[in-house]
C-alpha cells in the first residue's frame, strides 16, 4: 500500500497554534497540505489574544519545508469564521479540509454555572465549528469535494462533573457532524467528529482543576481490570498520561480528513495511539401495542438489555425497524 499524501489540498486547522491542533497541521503539512493555521492565541479560559502561535507553527511548518499561513482571526463570531475561510482562499484558492479543533474551558458545577461560563464555551467549540464551517461548505459544495472532522469529547458523549457548558457544546458538535454528513453525501463531501484524549495545556489545566476539587478528570482512566473499583497508583497514572501524546491523535484525524476516508457522520475516541469507535446504539427493546406504565417497569431490564443492539445509520433505518415491530 502506497503512503496517504495531500498533495493539492488546501486545509483549514482551528485552535492550530499548540495542543492537538498544531500537531494536526503540522502531520497534514508534511503530507502535502497546504495549511491555515488559525489560532486567537488566548489562555484555556478563551482570554486574551496573541499572534504568536499561530505564527510560529506556520513558521515551524515552512522550516520544515512545507506550505502554511497563520490566521489569528477569532472562530466564535460568523464574522470570523468568514475571514478564517478568506484567508484560505487568498493565500490558496480553495479550501478541502476543514478541522474543527479551536476549544476553551470553564468549568464549574452545574450550581455555580452561570450564561458568561456557558455563553463563550458554546460561541467556540458549537458555534464555532459552525461559523467556519458555513463558509467553507459553500466552497466545498460547489467544487464537489470536502473533509470536515469536529472535536467532540469523552465529557459531553459519557458525561464528566463540572463541564454542563462544554458537555453540550461537545455532543452538538455531534448532531453538527450527522447532518452535515447526511446533507454533504450528495456533494462528496464528508463530516466526522473525534474525541482525543491528549496531554495538553488543556488536559494538565482539567486535571489540576480536578486535584483541587476532588473531583472526576475531563476522562477518568477506565478501572483496573482486576481490581474493580480500586482508583489506579499515582505512579502507573503519571505513567499513562506521559503516554498521551497529542502527535498520537493526529494520524487519526489525518485519515478522516483523508480523500480515502471511507465513512461519514461517524465518531472516533483516539488517544495514545489508539483508535475505536463511539456509536448510537439502540437495543432491541420491548414492544407492546397497548404499552402502560406499569409494562415499562415491568419489562426495564428487556428494554435495557443491549443483546443484539443495532446500530441505525439514519432515522429514516431507525424509523423502519420500528414500522416493522409495530406492522408485524
Ligand atoms: P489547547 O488549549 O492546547 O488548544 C486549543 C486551541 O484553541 C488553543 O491554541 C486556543 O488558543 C485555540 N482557541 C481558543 N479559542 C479560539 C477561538 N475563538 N478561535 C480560534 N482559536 C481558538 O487544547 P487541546 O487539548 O489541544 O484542545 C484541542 C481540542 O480538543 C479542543 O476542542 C478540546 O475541547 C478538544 N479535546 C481535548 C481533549 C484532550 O484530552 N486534550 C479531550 C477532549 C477534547
Amino acid at each position: 500500500m502506497t503512503d496517504l499524501g495531500f498533495d493539492g489540498r488546501v486545509a483549514v486547522v482551528t485552535g492550530a497554534g499548540g495542543g492537538l491542533g498544531r500537531e494536526y497541521a503540522l502531520l497534514l503539512a508534511s503530507r502535502g497540505a497546504r495549511v491555515v493555521v488559525n489560532d486567537t492565541g488566548g489562555s484555556t479560559a478563551g482570554e486574551g489574544t496573541d499572534e504568536g502561535p499561530a505564527e510560529s507553527v506556520s513558521r515551524e511548518i515552512r522550516d520544515l519545508g512545507g506550505e502554511a499561513a497563520a490566521d489569528t482571526h477569532s472562530v466564535a463570531t460568523p464574522e470570523g469564521g468568514h475571514a478564517v475561510v478568506r484567508t484560505a482562499l487568498d493565500a490558496y484558492g480553495t479550501v478541502d479540509i476543514l478541522v474543527n479543533n479551536a476549544g476553551i474551558l470553564r468549568d464549574a458545577p452545574f450550581h455555580d454555572m452561570t450564561a458568561e461560563l456557558l455563553d463563550p464555551v458554546l460561541d467556540v467549540h458549537l458555534k464555532g465549528a459552525f461559523y467556519v464551517t458555513r463558509p467553507a461548505w459553500d466552497v466545498m459544495r460547489e467544487r464537489g469535494y470536502g473533509r470536515v472532522v469536529n472535536t467532540t469529547s469523552a465529557a459531553g458523549l459519557l458525561g464528566t462533573a463540572n463541564k454542563s457548558n462544554y458537555g453540550a457544546a461537545k455532543t452538538g458538535l455531534i448532531g453538527l457532524t450527522r447532518v452535515l454528513a447526511a446533507e454533504g453525501s450528495a456533494y462528496g463531501i464528508k463530516v466526522n467528529a473525534v474525541a482525543p484524549i491528549a496531554l495538553t495545556r488543556m488536559l494538565t489545566q482539567s486535571m489540576t482543576r480536578t486535584g483541587e476539587q476532588g473531583k472526576t478528570p475531563e476522562r477518568e482512566p477506565e478501572r483496573e481490570p482486576g481490581r474493580a473499583g480500586q482508583a489506579m497508583t499515582v505512579e502507573r497514572m503519571k505513567s499513562f498520561v506521559d503516554k498521551l501524546d497529542p502527535a498520537l491523535v493526529a494520524p487519526a484525524v489525518a485519515y478522516l480528513a483523508h480523500e480515502d476516508c471511507p465513512v461519514s457522520g461517524e465518531m472516533y475516541t483516539v488517544g495514545a495511539g489508539h483508535v475505536s469507535r463511539f456509536f448510537v446504539g439502540r437495543t432491541d427493546g420491548y414492544f407492546n401495542p397497548a404499552l402502560s406504565m406499569e409494562d415499562v417497569r415491568d419489562h426495564f431490564d428487556e428494554i435495557r438489555d443491549e443483546t443484539g443492539y443495532t446500530v441505525p445509520r439514519d432515522p429514516g433505518e431507525e424509523t423502519g425497524r420500528l414500522f416493522r415491530t409495530v406492522s408485524g
